[in-house]
């Protein structure tokens, strides 16, 4: 049944939307139909500033034309092209560019660059990566893999079998072995943090635990997000990912970092691994790749992992994995506009600059209503809100909502709200997200 009954809007009963209660939107869409900057314009011709570029991926703000003309140009003169067996330049030229802003000290960056089609796409390759690397050094019973609870790895069975998201995993079947550490969120230690909270470093220790109970000899990876966002910005205690790095080599286990919302400038600087000075063994990124323009993922390993699969008789394929859309032209040419623009606009650092700024105005919520955490870390913020009695994430929903209708676009989850805007965002765009935002919370049942 279509029951949106504007005249002129679009039919909206074939589209099965993701992630998305579909009867309840359809009953009263949200609809967007334009942007620019750091705003949308709904389809009723309202401005709608983005507290999130768009699901953490628009880092250099909406309508960039040198992306689009890049894209354009690329459409042009090579459409596509396979990358199997065949190459063109332009996944080349974009891989070095890359390689250049890898993380890591001198001599052991991550400079080689896998390229995927989105953030579930990249997590599968790592984990792939990570399994056919063990095998290849001769650690072939490395089979398990390690995630976290609370953890988001896309939506592939592996990134759901790593993943600790119990929506996202009770009605499909995991990969056999995997197993996961306890998440990092402490509201009893660490409410009220701006970056990173004091307790909790000790729970790093979790991989030493389960080492134990498995055998090192069985476990190929462990992965975790640096700062968890998709359940509601959990920022890593000082010393964890230090600890965890620790263990991982104790023991010739890979760690992967995955950097689908904090690459390319987030954290104000390009990448966690920098932020947090903790070099893993793989990288997942995908979002802020080509700044949303256009679906890419990469996976950056170090030399070590990449070079320890480059064996075998030349003309053996090293590793049984890619994607039709593996390096598209197009997505190659929106990654370098993308990058052009994260180098002339110094937007990979951006969040230092107004890092100070944001923390305070997240800070200064503390005290409405509902509100029971505010933690913020580059230019991130999570607000979580007390849940109504029976009804768990119902109140972030209507806040979402309210704040939709009043300008401004929020991401929430259960019942914390997530911030990361365009790194483009001025004092003016912070103000207005805590003005809106706090007049909605004060509305709040
Ligand atoms: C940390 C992390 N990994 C993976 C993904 C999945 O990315 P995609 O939706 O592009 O598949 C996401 C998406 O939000 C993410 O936040």
């Amino acid at each position: 049944m279509n029951v949106h009954k504007k005249p002129n809007a679009p039919v909206l009963d074939s589209y099965w939307m993701p992630f998305t209660a579909n009867r309840q939107f359809k009953a009263a869409p949200r609809l967007l139909a334009g942007a620019q900057g750091m705003y949308y314009t709904s389809t009723d011709g309202r401005q709608v500033l983005d507290g999130t570029a768009g699901l953490w991926c628009v880092n250099a703000g909406h309508g960039r034309r040198q992306i689009a003309a890049a894209v354009e140009r690329q459409l042009t003169e090579l459409d596509y092209a396979p990358s199997f067996q065949m190459g063109h330049p332009i996944a080349f030229d974009f891989a070095e560019r890359l390689a250049e802003i890898a993380p890591g000290p001198v001599g052991e960056k991550l400079d080689r660059v896998f390229f995927t089609g989105s953030g579930s796409e990249s997590v599968d390759t790592a984990l792939k990566i990570a399994l056919a690397y063990q095998r290849a050094i001769g650690q072939g019973t490395r089979t398990r893999l390690i995630g976290r609870e609370r953890g988001y790895h896309g939506v592939g069975f592996g990134g759901i079998s790593v993943g600790g998201i119990v929506n996202n995993r009770r009605v499909f079947p995991q990969l056999a072995g995997s197993d996961h550490l306890r998440h990092t969120h402490d509201l009893a230690r660490n409410a009220y943090v701006k970056g990173q909270p004091e307790h909790g470093a000790e729970l790093a220790d979790d991989l030493e635990r389960l080492v134990a109970l498995h055998g090192a000899e069985t476990i190929a990876a462990c992965i975790v997000e640096p700062v968890a966002g998709s359940t509601g910005v959990l920022i890593p205690p000082k010393g964890y990912l230090d600890r965890l790095r620790a263990i991982c080599d104790k023991h010739g286990i890979l760690l992967i970092f995955d950097e689908v919302i904090t690459g390319f400038g987030r954290l104000g600087d390009a990448f966690a691994a920098d932020y947090f000075g903790v070099t893993p063994d793989i990288i997942t990124t995908a979002k802020g790749l080509t700044n949303g323009a256009i679906p890419m993922g990469a996976v950056f390993t170090s030399r070590k992992v990449h070079d320890g699969l480059m064996q075998g008789p030349d003309n053996a394929i090293e590793l049984f994995h890619g994607y039709t859309y593996s390096g598209h032209p197009a997505a190659c040419a929106a990654g370098i506009a993308t990058l052009d623009i994260y180098r002339d606009e110094g937007l990979l650092t951006r969040a230092k600059d107004i890092e100070a700024d944001w923390h305070a105005a997240m800070h200064s919520l503390k005290g409405l209503p509902h509100v029971i955490d505010i933690r913020t870390i580059g230019l991130i913020a999570g607000i979580e809100l007390g849940s109504r009695d029976g009804a768990p994430g119902a109140r972030a929903y209507d806040v979402f909502v309210d704040c939709f209708e009043k300008g401004l676009m929020i991401r929430v989850t259960g019942d914390i709200i997530a911030f990361s805007p365009p790194l483009i965002a001025e004092k003016k765009h912070i103000e207005d997200i805590v003005s809106i935002l706090g007049d909605a919370l004060k509305r709040a049942a």
